[in-house]
C-alpha cells in the first residue's frame, strides 16, 4: 500500500516526521513517498500543487497531508498562495466529505476554555461537504455592479450553489456514520434565508427515508453555533456545507481546549482519503520544535481505518495517544502545571513507546 506523505510549510514537516515515525514503528509494509505541497511546492517548483505532487497523490491509495501556508505568500496572486494546494486536492480529487471529530480526552478537560462540565466527555463528529459551496461556485470574481445603490462600483461576488447529487452523497456519508454513533444527526443550514440552503434541507430530509433508525433535527447555523458553545455535548453528528462547516469545525475544535489535537479525514465515494490535522501551519511556531504532533498521529490513525483497512492498527495509535496524555506528557498548547512539558520530537517518541 502506498501513502502519499505531504508534510508542507510551517509546522508541517515537523509533525509529519512524527506521524511518520508512528507509521513506521507499526511495522506493515507501507511505502511512503514524500512530495512538496504549499509554499513549498511553489519554492520547488513555481506552485503550490505541483503536477508531480497531484500525480503521487492520484496513484497513492492514501495522502498524509502536514499543513500548508505562510504570511509571506499573502501577496502572491490567489491562484498560486498555499491553501491553492489543499482546495486542488479537494476537488481534484473528488474529496467531498470532510469528517471532523471533536473528542475531548478526559485529562485535557481543564485546557478547555468552556466550563469542564459543559465538556468533559465530549465526542461530536462534523461532517462537512468539501468540494461544492461557495469555496467552488462559478461565477466569481470583480465585476462592476449592475443595479442598486452601489451600481456602477467595482464589486467582488461568490456563488453559492449545490446540486442535488451533491446534497444526498454528502447526506448518506452522515446518516451513515450516525448509524455507528449515537443515531442522532443535525443537519444544519440557513433555510430561512438561502435557497440553496431550503433545497439542502429538503433534500436531507428525503434521504432520511433510507435511514428511519436515525432521529434527524435541523438547525439554523447561527443557532448551531450558539448550541456549540452552550451545550455541545447534545450534539453526536452534524452534517453541513462547505462554507458553514469551515466555520464551526474551528468552533468545536477549539471546545476540546486544543486544536493541536484534533484529526480529519477527507474522503471521496470509495473512502480514499487524504488525513490531515485539523490545525494550519503555525508558521509563528515553526521551527521551535513545540507544536503538538498527536492530531497528525491521530490522522494517521484516522487514514489506517478509513482508507487502509487496518482498524487494528488504528486502535493501536489511538491507544498510545491516550495512554502518553495519561503519562502526563504535554506539549506547551496543552500543558497545565502538574503535568510535564515536552516538544514536538519527544512527545512522537513517546507514541512510538507506548505502542509497544
Ligand atoms: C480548513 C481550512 C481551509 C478551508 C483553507 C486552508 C483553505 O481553513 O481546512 O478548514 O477553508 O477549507
Ligand atoms: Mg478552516
Amino acid at each position: 500500500m502506498k501513502i502519499a506523505i505531504l508534510p508542507g510549510d510551517g509546522i508541517g514537516p515537523e509533525i509529519i516526521d512524527q506521524a511518520v515515525s508512528v507509521l513506521k514503528a507499526l511495522g506493515e509494509p507501507f511505502e511512503m513517498e514524500f512530495a512538496p505541497v504549499g509554499g513549498a511546492g511553489y519554492e520547488a517548483s513555481g506552485h503550490p500543487l505541483p503536477e508531480a505532487t497531484l500525480k503521487l497523490a492520484q496513484q497513492a491509495d492514501a495522502i498524509l497531508f502536514g499543513s500548508v501556508g505562510d504570511w509571506k505568500y499573502d501577496t502572491l496572486e490567489r491562484t498560486l498562495r498555499p491553501e491553492q494546494a489543499i482546495l486542488g486536492l479537494r476537488k481534484n480529487l473528488n474529496l467531498f466529505a470532510n469528517l471532523r471529530p471533536a473528542i475531548l480526552y478526559p485529562e485535557l478537560a481543564g485546557a478547555s476554555t468552556l466550563k469542564p462540565e459543559v465538556v468533559s466527555g465530549l465526542d461530536i463528529l462534523i461532517i462537512r461537504e468539501l468540494t461544492g459551496d461557495i469555496y467552488f461556485g462559478q461565477p466569481r470574481g470583480m465585476r462592476i455592479c449592475p443595479d442598486g445603490p452601489f451600481k456602477g462600483q467595482r464589486e467582488g461576488f461568490d456563488t453559492m450553489r449545490y446540486a442535488e447529487g451533491e446534497i444526498r452523497r454528502i447526506a448518506h456519508v452522515a446518516f451513515q456514520a450516525a448509524q455507528k454513533r449515537d443515531k442522532r444527526l443535525t443537519s444544519v443550514d440557513k433555510a430561512n434565508v438561502l435557497e440553496t440552503f431550503q433545497f439542502w434541507k429538503d433534500i436531507v430530509t428525503d434521504v432520511h427515508g433510507d435511514y428511519p433508525d436515525v432521529v434527524l433535527d435541523h438547525m439554523y447555523v447561527d443557532n448551531a453555533a450558539m448550541q456549540l458553545v452552550r451545550a455541545p455535548k447534545k450534539f453526536d453528528v452534524l452534517v453541513t456545507g462547505n462554507m458553514f462547516g469551515d466555520i464551526l469545525s474551528d468552533a468545536a475544535a477549539m471546545l476540546t481546549g486544543s486544536i493541536g489535537m484534533l484529526p480529519s479525514a477527507s474522503l471521496d465515494a470509495n473512502n480514499k482519503g487524504l488525513y490531515e490535522p485539523s490545525h494550519g501551519s503555525a508558521p509563528d511556531i515553526a521551527g521551535k520544535g513545540i507544536a503538538n504532533p498527536l492530531a497528525t498521529i491521530l490522522s494517521a490513525a484516522m487514514m489506517l481505518r478509513y482508507s487502509l483497512g487496518k482498524a487494528e492498527q488504528a486502535d493501536r495509535i489511538e491507544n498510545a495517544v491516550k495512554k502518553v496524555l495519561a503519562q502526563g506528557l504535554r506539549t506547551p498548547d496543552i500543558y497545565e502545571t502538574g503535568t510535564t512539558k515536552v516538544g514536538t520530537v519527544e512527545m512522537g517518541a513517546a507514541v512510538v513507546r507506548a505502542l509497544a
